[in-house]
């Protein structure tokens, strides 16, 4: 990445966690759509039209080959994780909960995978119930066995945290999980751009992620669905495309996943999502994990030597490119103000995971979060705008 601020600093972009820049290819495939092609989609029987529709099955084809699903009739495309979330928070929890129901989350959960769930369980009478975290910040595998039983219908869980950075023991889950009888949920807004995620091979019932964090376009996500749950599962928007036929007092829905596509997707950001996991899978999950595993041991080593400075999450082995801290006596507004001035750009506060600050006893963290186009270099500038944030504090 070659950025420069307005004051012509070279950026130190680590807000990975938050969103990804985009690669030119990304951002030309973009423009190709709406300057060479462009057109509604499904919907059109001239030129354009059928080139938008197969441009954006050709994408949902990447999304499939990406996650390893069975068909593309499986993957919906969505505007981000919290809208697929919501989906099937709507579609399906509401379908299958009952009164007495149990939805179990983790305490390492962002909003966007507790909130639907609450507001769920008020619509449904269902409780839900949390997989408390362990001091060294992994989930608590004894207290969730404990916690499943008959009554456990869906297990929504992060892939990988956005604030720890720990990644989850999935496919144990997802088998404790069918032992019971329930569906599990995998958010995995975090993980799908770091690691291979198989659906089948970790045996997902629905998985959520968004385009704007793996270098795609913003407004433009997926919800992931095993055939025969989206068969029963009903639409969660009314509108049009989604429909068999329409009556004056009833409509008859659509197979997946259109049943699920109410409305105008979007579509210039649909079709380059498939040049954003082309991008990835050019780069290969070997070569992103060594390389984004060595800026996190990098950046773990050179931030423990810093006086006052505590790191969340587990050791680097159980977690992905995120390194979230705090520096006693800086507010990580301040820090995260003051590391600007050396171009090194951060996310700050709760991260949309209250809960889990709560937890950690802290109302707010710094954190850094890794992408494939960061270099050891910047972990350096990094460190060194730490350093001088903390003689600007009058920390030294
Ligand atoms: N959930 C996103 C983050 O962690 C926005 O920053």
């Amino acid at each position: 990445m070659q950025h420069r601020d307005s004051h012509g600093r070279k950026v130190v972009y680590l807000d990975n966690g938050a969103s990804t820049q985009k690669p030119q290819c990304v951002i030309d495939k973009e423009v190709e759509v709406y300057s060479k092609y462009y057109a509604n989609a499904y919907r059109g029987v001239y030129e354009f039209g059928q080139r938008i529709d197969d441009e954006l099955e050709l994408s949902r084809e990447s999304v499939r080959e990406l996650i390893k699903a069975d068909s593309t009739q499986e993957i919906i495309f969505t505007s981000g994780t919290t809208m697929s979330l919501n989906m099937v928070a709507y579609a399906w929890g509401e379908h299958v909960l009952k009164p007495g129901d149990e939805i179990l989350l983790s305490e390492m959960e962002h909003h966007a995978n507790i909130v639907p769930w609450q507001i769920v369980a008020k619509r449904t009478g269902a409780q839900l119930r949390y997989i408390p975290i362990t001091e060294d910040c992994q989930l608590d595998m004894q207290a969730f066995e404990q916690l499943l039983n008959s009554r456990t219908k869906i297990v929504s869980i992060t892939g990988m945290s956005n604030v720890l950075g720990t990644i989850n023991p999935i496919k144990q889950i997802a088998e404790a999980t069918h032992a019971v009888g329930g569906v599990i949920v995998l958010d995995a807004a975090q993980s799908v751009v770091h690691q291979q995620v198989d659906v089948k091979d970790l045996g997902i019932d629905f998985l959520a992620f968004s385009g704007h964090k793996v270098y795609g376009p913003s407004g433009i996500g997926v919800l992931y669905g095993k055939m025969e749950l989206l068969k029963q599962m009903p639409p969660f928007m009314g509108g049009g495309h989604m429909i068999d036929q329409v009556f004056e007092d009833h409509s008859t829905w659509a197979e997946p996943p259109a049943r699920f596509e109410a409305g105008t997707l979007p579509i210039a950001q649909a079709i380059a999502l498939r040049t954003a996991i082309e991008f990835i899978q050019e780069l290969g999950f070997d070569w992103i994990q060594q390389h984004e595993q060595s800026l996190l041991n990098h950046a773990t080593e050179q931030l423990k030597e810093i006086p006052g400075l505590t790191i969340y999450g587990p050791d680097t082995s159980h977690k992905g490119a995120i390194t979230t801290f705090t520096v006693e006596g800086a507010h990580p507004l301040d820090l995260a103000f003051l590391l600007n001035r050396y171009g090194v750009c951060v996310r700050h506060g709760h991260h949309c995971a209250m809960l889990l600050h709560k937890k950690l006893g802290v109302s707010a963290t710094v954190r850094a979060s890794f992408g494939v186009y960061n270099t050891l270099d910047e972990i350096d500038t990094l460190t060194e705008a730490i350093h001088q944030a903390r003689k600007k504090l009058r920390l030294v």
